[in-house]
């Protein structure tokens, strides 16, 4: 290198200059970027697959997610409309699994979320449905989803990840609506899948478009069987002390929280989430009241605060938005969703093809310690028939705490570490 030590000095002067302003441009440049398939998915006409694949495809190391998008294509790479394969959903989860042990008797756990239902449920990463093609999942500058620090995984284990994808070919059935929202009677199901009975009530949802179900198809219907795959892009930056972590949480409106005061424990929030919820169709009495919108909402303590930096809803056709409030009524983050109006994929009618997300500027919307947040997921019940099977979930990132902060503690360090790896 033909340096001189003048240029040498002028470069380190611009670089002090760089670093101490925009300590956060550094990961920009260095955003890296895979695209993977999922293992092959078969679907007939009118069938369901909703299988786990495990040892997924993904970026080893330590690193910060930025951003992870998905979508259906086919053998040539394709992208599948979603009238032909509806993407109930997919969604990504983190395990921890014993190393250099026979594949059939190694121990395994998941590593769920920071929250905020019981036990594994709603625990994962990354997921959306049909929406996935017009949502927005890029973790704003400095901040990102840290992954594979040596330091956590367990001695023995290795962290691996799995997908979870739900998906439903509706080439020639009866009632496209119908087999999208799982109704048990198109799908001729009255046990779930492990063969317990449904309750007469149950008139639809994932207990009835289970993996290898087979909705009803029109009279005389054939079509052949194709593979598909969930294609996913990841983008990501390595691990480094200018990148700020952000913790996972996910909102049920279905939750029914009850606090158990336990005295040696104090306060104890037991969550329970049930995922998926009935909307009734709109009574004659209520039609002209509220204008049809069933509204549902769940009041949830939020244990440890923080800044929301990213905030996205997830619901299914016939949402019509949902939003997440502080103990005081002010929004947190409103998701709004839109719905196609085209046949082009990404833009089919009729289906939900996108969420509106929140980027609020980092420390402008804070979650305290302990506060009881409200979830509202609005849905139109305007049919005769109600929805079945929809959802009403809410995701956020939150950054306990802001680049400033964090960079007090490992700027000067890693400051230092920087400018001798940039000398030498
Ligand atoms: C699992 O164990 C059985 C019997 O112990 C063995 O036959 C089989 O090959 C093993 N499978 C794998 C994937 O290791
Ligand atoms: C599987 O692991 C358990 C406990 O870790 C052990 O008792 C058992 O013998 C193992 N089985 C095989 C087939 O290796
Ligand atoms: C529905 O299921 C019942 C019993 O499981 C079966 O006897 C019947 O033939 C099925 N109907 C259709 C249309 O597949
Ligand atoms: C209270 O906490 C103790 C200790 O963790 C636990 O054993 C007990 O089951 C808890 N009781 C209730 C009612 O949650
Ligand atoms: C949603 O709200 C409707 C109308 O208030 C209510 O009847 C229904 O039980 C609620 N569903 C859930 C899952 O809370
Ligand atoms: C949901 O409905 C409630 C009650 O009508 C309303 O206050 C709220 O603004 C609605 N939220 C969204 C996102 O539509
Ligand atoms: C679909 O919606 C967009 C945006 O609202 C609008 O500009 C466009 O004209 C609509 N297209 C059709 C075919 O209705």
């Amino acid at each position: 290198m033909c340096f001189g030590f003048q240029d040498l000095v002028f470069s380190l002067a611009i670089l002090v200059i760089m670093v101490l302003t925009t300590p956060c441009s550094c990961t920009q440049n260095n955003i890296k970027s895979a695209i993977f398939l999922s293992p092959k998915i078969e679907l007939g006409p009118g069938s369901v697959s909703n299988k786990f694949y495990y040892d997924l495809d993904f970026p080893r190391g330590h690193i910060a997610i930025k951003s992870f998008d998905a979508e259906v294509v086919d053998e040539y790479g394709n992208s599948i409309p979603l009238y032909e394969t509806y993407l109930h959903h997919w969604v990504i989860g983190r395990y921890y699994i014993q190393k250099n042990v026979n594949d059939n008797n190694s121990s395994q756990y998941n590593v769920r979320n920071s929250g905020l239902c019981q036990g594994d449920v709603l625990g994962q990463y990354f997921g959306l449905g049909s929406e996935t093609r017009g949502t927005f999942t890029y973790i704003q500058d400095p901040f990102g989803i840290e992954i594979g620090n040596p330091k956590e995984i367990p001695k023995g284990y290795e962290e691996k990840w799995l997908a979870n994808i739900h998906a439903i070919d509706t080439r020639g059935v009866e009632d496209k609506k119908g087999c999208t929202e799982c109704m048990c009677d198109l799908y001729n199901v009255t046990k779930d899948e492990n063969g317990e009975p449904l309750s007469p009530d149950y008139k639809g949802g994932l207990h009835c478009c289970y993996d290898l179900a087979q909705c009803k198809l029109k009279e005389g219907f054939k079509g052949r069987k194709r593979s598909l795959y969930l294609r996913y892009t990841i983008k990501w930056v390595d691990w480094d002390s200018f990148v700020v972590p952000v913790k996972i949480y996910i909102f049920d409106v279905t939750d029914t929280l009850q606090i158990s005061h336990n005295s040696s424990k104090g306060i104890n929030p037991i969550h329970n989430c049930l995922i998926e919820y009935q909307v009734e169709p709109c009574s004659t009495s209520n039609k002209d009241e509220n204008g049809c919108v069933i509204v549902n909402r769940t009041s949830v303590p939020f244990k440890s605060g923080g800044y929301v930096i990213y905030g996205v809803a997830h619901q299914h056709s016939g949402g019509i938005g949902s939003t997440l409030y502080g103990q005081d009524g002010r929004v947190i983050c409103s998701s709004i969703p839109s719905y196609g109006n085209g046949s082009e994929v990404g833009n089919e009618e009729g289906y939900i093809v996108g969420m509106s997300t929140c980027y609020p500027k980092p420390g402008s919307i804070k979650i305290n310690d302990g506060e009881t947040l409200t979830l509202l997921s609005n849905y139109s019940s305007n049919n005769n028939r109600g929805h079945t099977g929809v959802m009403g979930l809410f995701y956020i990132l939150v950054a306990e705490q802001l680049p400033h902060q964090y960079f007090t503690n490992s700027f000067f360090s890693s400051f230092f570490l920087y400018i001798k790896n940039f000398i030498y």
